[in-house]
């Protein structure tokens, strides 16, 4: 795992919107994960200005979500897919035939699960996994006690993820509490994988996922054991880390990161 400290969120949303572009350039036909939530809004917000004005080019990418609420469709406002649609898909040249998220709305929700997965193995599994943390620590809608080998599932919601995505919805009472979630194990088979994090309010997860022992109650921690996998954050969001002196050495000394700083 390496760790890499940006001074705010926007310099840290910006340092994976590069690294997102860099990879879409070395391989036009990228195999992306995706999340939602609002620090993604920023990122893809960042994305659709590389497309506009840098001509960053989707027209070959393909990708699959982390997650999706069971029982809300495409036009539903909250689902994820009408996120997706409105934050990223509807604004830059992506075939939306290439994009994958999971069906909220499928009558056999294992069955839905199967073929995720077999999707994702059809594409040649993940090039890229881009995610976020929840304050419950998840990673997708990997909730804690969720198996650090599981795959693509439906999953009920932990209270405090309720607490936190309720907000979003007009009438907090109709967030479902049931998400379909790629697994820890889906995860964890990417070839690199970023976490974003920003705010003082991610600050303590991320210390208890970075710094932390490997739990299924922090599943985010589970990404300890990825052989590729970055953690950028923002000043706010690293302040519980122990470290953090360490890791901003080696991201000043890492020649790879040369181009980046
Ligand atoms: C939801 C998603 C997660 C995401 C989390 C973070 O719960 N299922 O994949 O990481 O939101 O949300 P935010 O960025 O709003 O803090």
């Amino acid at each position: 795992m390496e760790v890499i400290i940006q001074r705010d969120r926007v310099a840290a949303t910006i340092l994976v919107a590069q690294l997102v572009a860099r990879e879409l350039q070395m391989k036009p036909s990228l195999v992306l994960g995706l999340a939602t939530g609002r620090t993604m809004e920023t990122l893809y917000a960042e994305l659709v200005r590389m497309h506009v004005e840098d001509d960053l080019d989707f027209s070959l990418c393909r990708t699959f979500n982390l997650d999706e609420y069971v029982g809300l469709g495409p036009d539903h406002p909250n689902s994820y897919r009408h996120f997706m649609e409105d934050n990223l898909f509807s604004k830059v040249n992506i075939d939306s035939r290439n994009t994958h998220l999971p069906d909220g709305l499928a009558g056999n929700l294992a069955a839905e699960c199967v073929a995720y997965e077999q999707r994702i193995t059809e594409a040649g599994g993940i090039d890229l996994q881009i995610l976020g943390i929840g304050e419950a620590g998840h990673i997708g809608f990997n909730e804690p006690l969720s198996a650090l080998r599981s795959r693509t599932r439906a999953k009920a919601l932990a209270p405090l993820t309720l607490q936190q995505n309720a907000p979003l919805f007009p009438n907090p009472g109709d967030m479902p509490t049931r998400g379909i979630t790629m697994g820890v194990g889906t995860i964890l088979e990417s070839r690199r994988c970023i976490l974003l994090a920003t705010g003082r309010h991610k600050a303590s997860i991320i210390a208890k996922a970075v710094e932390g022992p490997i739990t299924s109650m922090v599943t985010a921690s589970a990404l300890q054991l990825h052989p590729k996998c970055q953690v950028i954050v923002d000043e706010a969001a690293s302040c519980d880390l122990q470290g953090r002196e360490y890791y901003r050495w080696i991201f000043d000394n890492e020649p790879e990161w040369e181009p980046f700083r």
